[in-house]
């Protein structure tokens, strides 16, 4: 499928499908609109009429038109309030357009929509919703259960002269595929071995620099925290660290880290049905959206350094296992008592925060499914900030508002720390279930030291969706590589 700028208007355009977006309360049929009416015999008016349409948000019909008519579906797309349109009601708008052509059979359609903020925002957004809405994964099914998608070519109408903003926004789609790919293959098929192949892929093809670091090289630089992850497991752990590198000198060095456990079984606190064990494939999203976001930046080519880092590993239970009551060492010689194998995710994060701290960037992110908690307080769509940070918040803010990826801040309340006290090492890897997720970024803060900025983002409710909402379609959403590569940018 390609999304393309149409130099025919409405009047002119011909093919499959032509949508139109309409604001509540704004549905008289004028200038372009009155004639294209005329020519399609009132079709337009007609449906409105009859379906009673009011252009609310959300809503959308559609009509065939006689043999021989220019276009062969008419399709009608409600945009709700026009003060208050944004980006939002656009992607909504794009991606429902999308789900009508595809069940419509259409094999070129058009889109008509108003202009938010300008006209590269409006087209790379609409591109963005378009791919990520046509998205389907049929990868497992040896025979595809929906019908495959129709449609070829999409017209954007009234965005002559976007080609770059639609290619950029195709180069981040590219990403967030990646990454849903990642998240929905089992782990069965991503595995830490995988996840270093696919970094290796993404090096050669984007020209970036990859590091692997095994086993044995992660014991001699002290990652006792990740290493303990990684004990129970028959497959070894992998550091991968990929680093994109501008011509010229950056205008800044960032830092990315994904958690990356191919599996949590919770160890031997084992996880039970009710905590969905069989839906852990997806705690690798973190590692998903950093590698999603290395396959933007390595095609965007910013003026910025990036490093994009994972402890990849499974959490496992076998005779080798990490014991609860383990005390681990981290690569900065802090102590872990491991009260529950279950908290994991942090402990690969310690080194992995530990090892970006070193490299002398301005800024690093985590992205990470550490915590049930986030899930009960903020839900599924919408990720957890934790930053001592206002300056970064707020870049982040707006990153992840311009991606359609919303992000709530979080408190980092100091006192919470009491809840990780060790009497025996230098803090327990886990704390009282209430504040869980807090106590989690204020684990994670103990590995930073040198970076100015630092902020963890606990994604683990919005990496998958159990049913179709905006873009999204059921699965994996490949969330965080569009909020990471608008703030890498920014
Ligand atoms: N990977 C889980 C968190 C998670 C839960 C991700 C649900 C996605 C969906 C994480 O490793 C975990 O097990 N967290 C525990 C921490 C607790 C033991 C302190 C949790 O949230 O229950
Ligand atoms: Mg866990
Ligand atoms: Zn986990």
């Amino acid at each position: 499928m390609e999304v393309k700028t149409s130099n025919a208007n409405l009047l002119q355009w011909t093919g499959d499908g032509l949508a139109i977006g309409f604001f509540e309360g704004k549905l008289e049929l004028i200038g372009d609109l009155e004639n294209l009416n005329d020519k399609l015999a009132g079709a337009i008016q007609e449906i409105i009429t009859e379906e009673k349409f009011e252009a609310k948000i959300n809503s959308i019909i559609f009509t065939r038109l006689i043999g021989g008519s220019q276009v062969r579906k008419i399709i009608v797309v409600g945009l709700g309030k026009a003060e208050d349109f944004n980006l939002e009601s656009l992607r909504t708008a794009a991606a429902s357009i999308i789900r009508v052509a595809k069940k419509q059979k259409c094999k070129s359609l058009a889109i008509s929509l108003p202009i938010c903020n300008n006209l590269a925002e409006t087209a790379k957004t609409i591109t963005e919703s378009v791919e990520l809405a046509v998205y389907e994964d049929n990868r497992f099914k040896s025979e595809p259960e929906n019908e495959k998608n129709t449609i070829e070519t999409v017209d954007l109408i009234g965005l002559v002269g976007q080609e770059e903003a639609i290619n950029l926004a195709h180069q981040i789609c590219s990403g967030v595929i990646l990454a849903r790919e990642l998240v929905a293959a089992p782990a069965n098929e991503v595995t830490p071995i995988t996840m270093a192949e696919t970094a290796q892929k993404l090096a050669t093809e984007y020209n970036l620099h990859l590091e692997v670091l095994e086993h044995g090289e992660c014991e001699n630089l002290g990652m006792g925290a990740f290493l303990g992850v990684a004990k129970a497991s028959d497959i070894p752990p992998k550091f991968i660290h990929l680093t994109y590198q501008p011509q010229g000198i950056p205008r800044r060095k960032l830092a990315i880290i994904g958690k990356g456990l191919t599996f949590d079984s919770g160890g031997l606190n084992i996880k039970s049905a009710s905590s969905s064990i069989e839906i852990m494939k997806i705690d690798m999203a973190g590692a998903g959206a950093t590698f999603g976001a290395a396959k933007a930046i390595g095609q965007i080519k910013p003026d910025v350094e990036v490093h994009f880092i994972s402890a990849v590993t499974e959490n496992m239970i076998s005779g080798c296992a990490m014991h609860p009551g383990d005390i681990l060492k981290a690569s900065n010689g802090k102590t872990i008592e491991v009260n529950n194998t279950d908290a994991e995710g942090r402990l690969t994060l310690a080194d992995a925060l530990v090892f970006a701290d070193k490299l002398g960037v301005d800024a690093i992110v985590d992205l990470a499914t550490l915590t049930g908690a986030c899930i009960v307080a903020l839900g599924n769509n919408i990720a957890g900030m934790f930053t001592p940070n206002d300056e970064l918040a707020k870049q982040l803010d707006i990153a992840g508002y311009k991606a359609g990826e919303k992000l709530w801040r979080m408190p980092m309340e100091n006192k919470y720390f009491e809840g990780l006290k060790s009497s025996i090492a230098d803090m327990k890897n886990s704390g009282p279930s209430a504040g869980s997720s807090i106590t989690a970024s204020l684990f994670l803060q103990q590995f930073i030291k040198n970076t100015p900025a630092w902020a963890h983002l606990d994604i683990a409710g919005p990496v998958w969706t159990d049913k179709e909402s905006g873009v999204n379609n059921v699965g994996a959403t490949g969330f965080g590589v569009q909020l990471l590569v608008n703030w890498v940018m920014s």
